[in-house]
């Protein structure tokens, strides 16, 4: 159902932005849905057709490393010939923007997303707390590889030879604690904290608007949908990010 108050809303947080000395954007698979990219939840999420026990455990790697490769070399493909989308080119803009006006620390974002299309778009800095499907790690020594083009079936280590996983962050571990650090540094001193396109059920990165809030920010989220947050946020904007966070920026 179309958020009768849209305009409004946005107006409103076109004007916090702007008084903002700090901002903050997290967001998840719903910021990439209008460039193609699946979403994992809902009837049309990955989740519905393949398995994560299977595809994004520590567990089912080691039990079949080639069947988990071959999934992600088919996500790979996919991926790479997507684009950034309107909502990913309007935070790089912003990004620019403030980061010409009012210095390194005005801007920060954190991505749930593993795909890429935020730098494709041109932000920097991106704080990728579950990791990235366009890098390596090595189950023998955890050297971490670019590895943005074609990859053996199952790629091995250029340095010590030891068979590699995808870098990304599944089921049942830690998020890389450096990363981790700098996404509940950019959430806890920020004045203005935005949510886009995630369902906000993944720990730990569903506290990141709690300890926002709590340190006095205004926070907001965009969403086809409410979620478990929209009830209590400063401002819950429905409708689609490649849609609202264009109309956030223009000025
Ligand atoms: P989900 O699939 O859980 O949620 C996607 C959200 O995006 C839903 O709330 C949708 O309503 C919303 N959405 C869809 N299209 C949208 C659009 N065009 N504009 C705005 N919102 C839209 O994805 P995440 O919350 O990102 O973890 O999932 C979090 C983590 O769960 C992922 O990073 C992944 C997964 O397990 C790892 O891979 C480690």
């Amino acid at each position: 159902m179309p958020d009768p108050r849209l305009s409004e809303k946005i107006s409103r947080l076109r004007a916090a932005i702007a008084r903002a000395s700090r901002l903050c954007v997290l967001t998840g698979a719903g910021a990439s849905a209008e460039s193609g990219v699946p979403v994992y939840r809902g009837n049309e999420g990955l989740y519905a057709a393949w398995s994560a026990a299977d595809m994004a455990t520590p567990e089912g790697f080691a039990r079949d490393p080639e069947k988990v490769w071959a999934w992600y070399h088919d996500r790979r493909r996919q991926l790479a010939a997507l684009k950034p989308n309107a909502g990913h080119l309007a935070l790089a803009a912003l990004q620019k923007d403030r980061l010409a006006r009012l210095g390194p620390d005005s801007f920060r974002l954190v991505t749930q997303n593993v795909d890429g299309l935020h730098q494709a778009a041109g932000s920097t800095g991106v704080i990728e707390v579950h990791g990235s499907l366009w890098q390596i790690r090595c189950t023998g020594c955890a050297a971490v590889t670019d590895a943005p083009g074609p990859l053996d079936a199952v790629p091995h280590c250029p340095g010590c030879g030891a068979v590699c996983r995808p870098h990304i962050v599944w089921f049942g571990e830690m998020l890389p604690p450096e990363v981790w650090s700098a996404a509940v540094e950019a959430a806890s001193a920020c004045d203005v904290f935005i949510s886009v396109g995630t369902s906000a059920v993944v720990q730990p990165v569903a506290s990141l608007v709690h300890l926002a809030a709590d340190a006095g920010a205004l926070v907001a989220e965009i969403n086809l949908e409410e979620t478990p947050n929209s009830r209590w946020l400063d401002l819950s904007l429905l409708g689609k990010s490649g849609d609202i966070l264009p109309a956030l920026v223009d000025s």
